[in-house]
């Protein structure tokens, strides 16, 4: 029998990658605040989101989540959020073009917004500050003041996340997503690329395909399905506090959910089986995610799999590989093996992301576009061997015009780095590298779907 569950009872078990808050009184004042706020998603929602993923678990559909490393208060702009959400409706279209599967479409954002660090503080010049945690907990600029961690924050990234939320749904609901649209999601920098031209091929087929539809009867005005889209949130849940203030009983079947997004991350370092992260999530019943880097042992993975997924609910746990590309190939079979020897349903996740992490001659943390789509070629290569399905990707991205990863048919050079380089933590692919992820990926599922054993080249 499992152990008891409560809101609260992950402050009982060790934790870790927490500010320093200096007044436990504010801290709590504020938990109380967000505790009377609303929800920012509802339990239906994303039980919902679940349902999707199992079907992706089971070979039936494909995950494309996307978003900033951390979001920042800085940042906040409905363009911003509009081109997130326009090149993140690019790359679905392409993926279900081309791989004729189900493409859920999950934002990690509207609460992506703290960060765990490899250290507590950071020195300069003699001087030792407590390390820049993400908006939600302090400022990233060198000062005292500003490096101390700050309750006020949660309310801002509360109220960030609930303005960015609202504008997705307006944007997913509201016409925007309407497939009709479909060229106008190519506007801006990214439509004079040859990617962009690319695009506009398969748009072009998609609209004739769209007024063939008509002809039959299918119209915007008889199908949700052409006229509107489903579009999901997601974070690390990283600060329980913040989390377990927007955690509430659905009414409807009596189990708890956090409501502070629709799927809530697991941390590489924060995912100790008997932790308070792990703790916390195994009691909610939203859809997990779970960071799986090089260090994770296939006993491991087997024992969090029994805690957060006891009823082996397909959809409720994605595994989010990311192993780096030279590490990919020996890495993720021990664990495809394992869950597959143990019958066990989860969803796997690629994120080429975070074990290709370089800092390039002139100083700036990069990553390789090669290199990234050499992981997502390892990830598929390796599910192919073990009859697993690859069922989705996490990409760091952004709709701006960034400079932050190396290559691409942009051919981002080191010395271009510096043009727009405007992270807030990771580096991002930009609009036109993440819509160049996604042809190649189309390319890789319709392989894997009319069973050719051709892998991609990252060459
Ligand atoms: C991330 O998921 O964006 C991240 C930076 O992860 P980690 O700190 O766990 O490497
Ligand atoms: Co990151």
């Amino acid at each position: 029998m499992a152990r008891k569950w409560s809101p609260e009872g992950w402050r009982e078990m060790p934790i870790l990658q927490q500010p320093n808050w200096p007044d436990g009184a504010v801290l709590e004042n504020t938990e109380a605040r967000l505790n009377n706020s609303p929800p920012l998603v509802f339990a239906g929602e994303a039980r919902n989101l679940r349902a999707k993923l199992a079907e992706a678990c089971e070979g039936r559909g494909f995950l494309l989540q996307g978003g900033d490393c951390a979001e920042s208060f800085a940042e906040f702009h409905a363009d911003n959020i509009r081109d997130t959400f326009r090149v993140l409706l690019q790359m679905a279209v392409v993926l279900t073009y081309g791989a004729k599967l189900p493409v859920v479409k999950l934002g990690r954002l509207a609460g992506q917004f703290a960060k765990p660090r490899s250290a507590d503080t950071e020195t300069i010049d003699g001087v030792t500050l407590p390390a820049y945690r993400g908006d939600m907990v302090n400022g990233m600029a060198f000062e005292e003041a500003v490096r101390t961690p700050d309750p006020d924050r949660l309310m801002q990234a509360y109220s960030q996340s609930a303005a960015t939320l609202n504008l997705l749904r307006a944007f997913a609901q509201g016409g925007y997503a309407d497939l009709h649209q479909v060229q106008r999601w190519n506007l801006g920098f990214v439509s004079e690329s040859p990617l962009g031209e690319r695009y506009r091929d398969l748009a072009d087929r998609l609209t004739e395909t769209l007024e063939f539809m008509a002809a039959c009867g299918l119209t915007s005005e008889t199908t949700p399905q052409i006229r509107e889209t489903e579009f999901y949130t997601s974070h690390e849940a990283l600060l329980l506090g913040y989390e377990q203030a927007l955690t509430r009983v659905d009414s409807t079947s009596g189990d708890w959910y956090a409501c502070s997004a629709h799927m809530l991350w697991i941390g590489d370092r924060t995912r100790q089986p008997d932790g308070a992260h792990v703790e916390f999530l195994r009691g909610v019943r939203n859809p997990i995610g779970l960071k799986a880097g090089p260090s994770l042992e296939p006993d491991e993975l087997i024992r969090l799999i029994d805690i957060l997924n006891p009823d082996n609910e397909p959809g409720r746990l994605t595994i989010i590989a990311r192993m780096g590309a030279d590490k990919v190939e020996a890495g993720l079979p021990p664990l495809l093996r394992a869950v597959n020897r143990e019958g066990r349903k989860v969803l796997w996740a690629c994120d080429p992301m975070h074990g290709n992490t370089i800092k390039s001659n002139n100083g700036y943390k990069t990553r390789v576009f090669d290199n990234i789509l050499s992981e997502v070629s390892g990830f598929f290569a390796a599910h192919r061997a073990e009859g697993s399905h690859p069922g989705g990707v996490h990409f760091e991205m952004t709709g701006q015009d960034v400079t932050e990863c190396l290559g691409g048919a942009q051919a981002i050079t080191e010395e271009s780095l510096s043009a727009r380089y405007h992270t807030h933590c990771d580096p991002r692919l930009n609009a036109s590298q993440a819509l160049e992820l996604a042809f190649l990926i189309a390319e890789r599922l319709q392989a894997e779907r009319s069973g050719e054993n051709r892998y991609m080249q990252a060459s």
